[in-house]
């Protein structure tokens, strides 16, 4: 079912937890921690559909001061570079990914400490995880922040297998 499926381009990125759930995503309303976000879809009638269906839909959106975010960042899938969503879920065993609270600017996973570094492509900098946290393109439509495409990279728990052929 739609609510089930992944994050598809023209989705709205809306709070997932907080004061603010349900609620669109502004730029105003993100900061260089973790800041969790549903997409949100349309169902067969038009109506806004949260794809929360699958726990594993769970994003988390960063914005950095200009400048702070490089390769392997795909720049092109930022919103002006400063401006980064990824899959929140670990690459390792599918743990929410949080705040690093020793690393500022940094992720740190509470099921085994696997570690990942936002302003790089969310690539692993400590543990156990194989991969880094998939990048999903973003952009603006309006004042709102919406998905721009598929994910960059294997999003847990896709197998390279069922990888490759959502790719295609
Ligand atoms: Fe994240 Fe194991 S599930 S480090």
């Amino acid at each position: 079912t739609r609510d089930k499926m992944p994050p598809a381009p023209g989705d709205l990125l809306i709070h997932a937890e907080g004061a603010k759930a349900g609620q669109p995503l502004a730029a105003a309303d993100l900061s260089e921690k973790v800041t969790r976000a549903w997409p949100q879809g349309k169902d067969k009638d038009g109506n806004p559909l949260t794809r929360s269906g699958d726990p594993n839909n769970i994003l988390t959106v960063f914005k950095f001061p200009a400048g702070q975010i490089v390769a392997p960042t795909n720049m092109e899938a930022t919103i002006n570079g400063e401006i980064v969503a990824y899959s929140d879920i670990c690459t390792h065993a599918g743990c929410s990914v949080a705040d690093d609270s020793l690393n500022p600017g940094r992720m740190n996973c509470p099921c085994h400490s696997g570690q990942y570094d936002p302003k790089q492509g969310c690539k692993v900098v400590g543990g156990p995880p194989p991969r880094p946290l998939a990048q999903l393109p973003i952009k603006m439509d309006g004042d709102k922040l919406v998905v721009g495409g598929f994910f960059l990279s294997n999003p847990y728990p896709f197998t390279e297998s069922e990888w490759e052929e959502r790719k295609k």
